[in-house]
C-alpha cells in the first residue's frame, strides 16, 4: 500500500517516518521545495528527539522517499497548517486555505478506492468541506469518497513514542473509510487503541482536548495573579491542592503558546460565540498573562536602564517551535516599555528573533541585570545555581 503524506512539518514528517517503520511505502510531499531538498539531502528540518535516527533508518530501508510532485497513491494523509487570523472586527477565524488547497491537489490525482485522512486540527465540519473539494476535483460523488478525520494528539518532544502509543480517534464519513483508516493505525500502534466515530465528533474531540488544557491553564494563571496580590506562592498552593485525589491543576506560565492550545479554542468560539463563555474567558485570561508578567518585571527593576534577560523564547521546554509564543510577546511588551531585552533561546540559531536579540546562555548571564524565566529548557534547569545569583522572576516555578 502506498501512502502519501501531504505536509512534512512537525506532524507530517514524524507521521511519514512512523508509517514507513510500520512497513508501508511512504512518499512525503510538501509544497515547500526547500523542505523536500533538505530531506532528500539526508537531513531533517525540525528539532525532535530520535527523529533524525528514525528518519535515516526509514530512508535506508527504502520505505520512505520524498517528492515535490504529487502523484497517485492508495492513501493521502493531510497534515497541513490550520492557523487562525483576525478579521477587520478582531474576530478570530480559522484559516482553512491550506486544507482546501491540499484537498484540491489530492482531488486531481484521486481514484475511487483511495482513502484520504485529514490529520490537521480543524473546526467543526471541515472534513465535510474537504470531501466536497475532493469530489469537485476528482468527479467522484461525495458519498462514494473514503474520507476520515484522525486528529493528531502527540506532544512535541515525545512524538516518536506517542505516535505509537497514544489512542487514536478515527472519525470516518463512511463505514468503509473507518475500516480502512483503522487498519492503518492498528499497524502503526503498539499500545494505543483505535476508537471509531464520525468525522464531526472527531473534529470536536480534538478541539475539546486542547480547550480543556487551555481552560485549566487559565485557571492556574488566574490563581498566579490572585496569589501575587495575596503574597503567597502559587506553585506551593497548586502542589498542595493537587494532593487532593480529584484535583489536577496545571502549571501557570507566561501565557499559553504553540500551534494548538493557543489556537484551537478559537475554532469552537468562532462557531458558538453565544455559548462558549468559559472558553472565551480562558483564552482572554491566557492572552493577558504576558502583560501581567511585563508589569511585574518592570516594577521589580532596580533602575529603568537595567537589561532584562529572558530565558526561553519557544513556547515550551526543549523544543524549537516559536509559534504563538507568549515569551516573544513578553519581550515585545518590555521593549515597548523602553526596557533593553536580551533573550536566550538555545533552540534558535538566529542572532535575532522577531526583533529580539538572541544570545548564548553565557552572554545572557553576563549582560542581564534581571532575569525572567519563561521556560524550563534543560540548559536553564541545569544552571539553577548560576541563575539564582541574579534577581529573577520565575514564571513557571523552575527554581522551586
Ligand atoms: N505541532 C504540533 O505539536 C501539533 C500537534 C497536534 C496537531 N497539530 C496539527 O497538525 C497540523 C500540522 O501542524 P504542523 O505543526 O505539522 O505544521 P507545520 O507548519 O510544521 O507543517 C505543515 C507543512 O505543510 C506544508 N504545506 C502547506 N500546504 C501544503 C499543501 N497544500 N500540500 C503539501 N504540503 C503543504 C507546509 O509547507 C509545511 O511544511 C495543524 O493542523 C496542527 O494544528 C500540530
Amino acid at each position: 500500500m502506498k501512502i502519501t503524506v501531504m505536509g512534512l512539518g512537525y506532524i507530517g514528517l514524524p507521521t511519514a517516518i512512523t508509517l514507513a517503520e510500520a512497513g508501508f511505502e511512504v512518499c512525503g510531499f510538501d509544497v515547500n521545495e526547500k523542505t523536500i531538498e533538505t530531506l532528500k539531502g539526508g537531513h531533517i528540518h525540525i528539532v525532535e528527539p530520535g527523529l533524525q535516527e528514525a528518519f535515516e533508518t526509514a530512508v535506508a530501508h527504502g520505505h520512505l522517499h520524498f517528492s515535490a510532485e504529487l502523484s497517485k497513491s492508495d492513501v493521502f494523509y493531510i497534515a497541513v497548517p490550520t492557523p487562525f487570523y483576525q478579521d477587520e472586527s478582531g474576530t478570530h477565524k480559522a484559516d482553512l486555505r491550506f486544507v482546501e488547497s491540499a484537498g484540491r491537489m489530492a482531488g486531481k490525482v484521486l481514484e475511487p478506492k483511495n482513502l484520504v485522512i485529514l490529520e490537521s486540527t480543524v473546526p467543526p465540519r471541515t472534513t465535510e468541506m474537504l470531501a466536497r473539494v475532493l469530489s469537485e476535483e476528482s468527479g467522484i460523488a461525495m458519498d462514494e469518497l473514503h474520507v476520515a478525520h484522525c486528529p493528531e494528539r502527540v506532544i512535541p518532544g515525545n512524538m516518536m513514542f506517542e505516535l505509537k502509543n497514544n489512542d487514536r480517534i478515527v472519525g470516518a464519513r463512511t463505514p468503509e473509510a473507518a475500516e480502512m483508516a483503522a487498519a492503518i493505525y492498528e499497524k502503526v500502534l503498539e499500545k494505543g487503541i483505535v476508537h471509531k466515530t464520525d468525522d464531526l465528533t472527531a473534529e470536536m474531540c480534538k478541539l475539546t482536548e486542547n480547550t480543556f488544557r487551555d481552560v485549566n491553564i487559565a485557571y492556574a494563571n488566574e490563581l498566579s495573579v490572585i496569589c501575587d496580590k495575596m503574597g503567597i506562592d502559587v506553585f506551593e498552593l497548586i502542589r498542595l491542592a493537587n494532593c487532593h485525589p480529584r484535583v489536577n491543576i496545571l502549571t501557570p506560565g507566561v501565557g499559553v503558546g504553540g500551534h494548538c492550545i493557543a489556537v484551537d479554542p478559537w475554532f469552537i468560539y468562532e462557531q458558538f460565540p453565544e455559548e462558549a463563555k468559559v472558553i472565551h474567558a480562558s483564552r482572554v485570561r491566557n492572552e493577558n498573562k504576558p502583560r501581567f508578567v511585563a508589569d511585574k518585571v518592570v516594577s521589580s527593576l532596580a533602575k529603568v536602564t537595567d537589561t532584562v534577560g529572558v530565558l526561553g523564547l519557544s513556547y515550551k521546554p526543549d523544543v524549537d517551535d516559536l509559534r504563538e509564543s507568549p515569551s516573544i510577546e513578553l519581550c515585545h511588551i518590555l521593549q515597548e516599555k523602553g526596557v533593553r531585552v536580551v533573550a536566550c533561546e538555545p533552540f534558535a540559531e538566529a542572532s535575532e528573533v522577531q526583533g529580539i536579540p538572541n544570545v548564548s546562555f553565557e552572554q545572557v548571564m553576563r549582560e542581564a541585570d534581571y532575569l525572567v524565566i519563561t521556560l524550563g529548557h534543560s540548559i536553564f534547569k541545569n544552571n539553577k545555581e548560576l541563575i539564582s545569583e541574579k534577581s529573577y522572576y520565575d514564571c513557571v516555578g523552575m527554581m522551586e
